[in-house]
């Protein structure tokens, strides 16, 4: 274990065979269809990778990277889509693949703004989820592990953009983030 991590909160094996249920669930949901899967960069890089290695209905990539800036005068905060989708998406179906779910600021933004495409569907698959943190009405359609509120890196996570390559996830130390 890493000297910074504090505790592993999910093993390597633990996310694997979670991986393994959100497959079977997209696998049932999507039989026969087409869809593309929008990776949310940084964070969700390998999470996606290893989820659509496991998914067996037809399958096209794309990357966003967008983040959501907390504003006084606009409480859901303002979205900054620093790279978009590279096709149209009307009349198809779309998922999103995302690492974690806080606030929900960012993914109540990017899902408004996709929809506002005109998808066939949309929805948004996230690895783990913090509910207690919530300060909009977000709930995802495929949620891996709910977790309290500690902040975790690994498995893409970062703080400060290290911690991203561990394979496991793991809550960070304090005076880590502190200092
Ligand atoms: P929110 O849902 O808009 O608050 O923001 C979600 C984003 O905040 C995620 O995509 C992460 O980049 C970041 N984030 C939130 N909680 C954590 C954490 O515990 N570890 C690492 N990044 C986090
Ligand atoms: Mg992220």
């Amino acid at each position: 274990m890493h000297p910074d991590v504090e505790q592993i909160l999910l093993t390597d094996e633990q996310i694997a065979q979670k991986v393994e249920e959100l497959a079977k669930q997209l696998n049932e949901a999507y039989r026969g269809k087409e869809v593309i899967c929008v990776s949310v960069l940084k964070g969700s890089a390998i999470f996606f990778a290893d989820l659509v290695r496991k998914l067996d209905f037809c399958v096209h990539f794309e990357f966003m990277i967008a983040s959501s800036y907390a504003d006084s005068t606009v409480s859901s905060g303002i979205l900054k889509i620093k790279k978009d989708i590279d096709q149209p998406i009307a009349g198809k179906h779309i998922l999103i693949i995302e690492d974690i779910l806080d606030t929900g600021n960012t993914l109540f933004k990017l899902k408004k703004e996709l929809l506002s495409r005109r998808p066939a569907s949309l929805a948004v698959c996230c690895l783990l989820d913090k509910p207690s943190r919530r300060t909009v009405e977000f709930r995802p359609d495929y949620v891996g592990f709910t977790i309290p509120d500690q902040f975790v890196v690994g498995y893409g996570l970062d703080y400060n953009e290290n911690y991203r390559h561990f394979p496991y996830i793991g809550v960070l130390k304090p005076e880590c983030y502190k200092k």
